[in-house]
């Protein structure tokens, strides 16, 4: 089974970014993981990172044509983007939002999610565990 793991800006600078909030892992490592951890599951996982809203678009409009579950992090659009949400609401295949870092425990902006209504769950402050986490559960949804 075919899965998706987009992640969205600033995503690609894990790593260096900010790391005592983030971590040390890059999102090459972050993408060798889910794409290892998938294999294991008997999950087909493609790894993308954009910074671009569109690009993003883009992928969830190619999930909802060939219904494929999508793992999204979707950084900082999470709390500020209305089409992203509507984006999201077009899937028929499950959806888990995940997170690094703890959205609750940081700013109160972080914690509103256009994404969150339209997931099956949500898995925050785990780091990249969370992924591997979501990949595991959306594996179990085949057996
Ligand atoms: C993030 C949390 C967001 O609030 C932030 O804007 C990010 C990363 C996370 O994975 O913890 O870019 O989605």
């Amino acid at each position: 089974r075919r899965v998706l793991v987009l992640n969205g800006p600033n995503l690609g600078r894990l790593g260096r970014r900010e790391p005592a909030v983030y971590g040390t892992t890059t999102h090459a490592e972050l993408a060798a993981l889910c794409v290892r951890a998938g294999a294991e599951l008997g999950l087909a996982v493609e790894v993308r990172q954009t910074d671009h809203e569109g690009e993003l678009l883009g992928w969830l409009h190619e999930a909802v044509d060939d219904e494929v579950p999508v793992v999204l992090n979707a950084g900082g659009l999470t709390h500020t983007s209305v089409v992203l949400g509507d984006a999201c609401a077009m899937l028929t295949a499950p959806l888990v939002e995940v997170h690094l870092s703890n959205v609750h425990a940081r700013e109160e902006f972080r914690r509103h999610s256009y994404v969150s209504p339209h997931a099956a769950g949500v898995l925050v402050g785990l780091g990249a565990e969370g992924y591997v986490l979501a990949l595991s559960w959306l594996s179990s949804l085949d057996s």
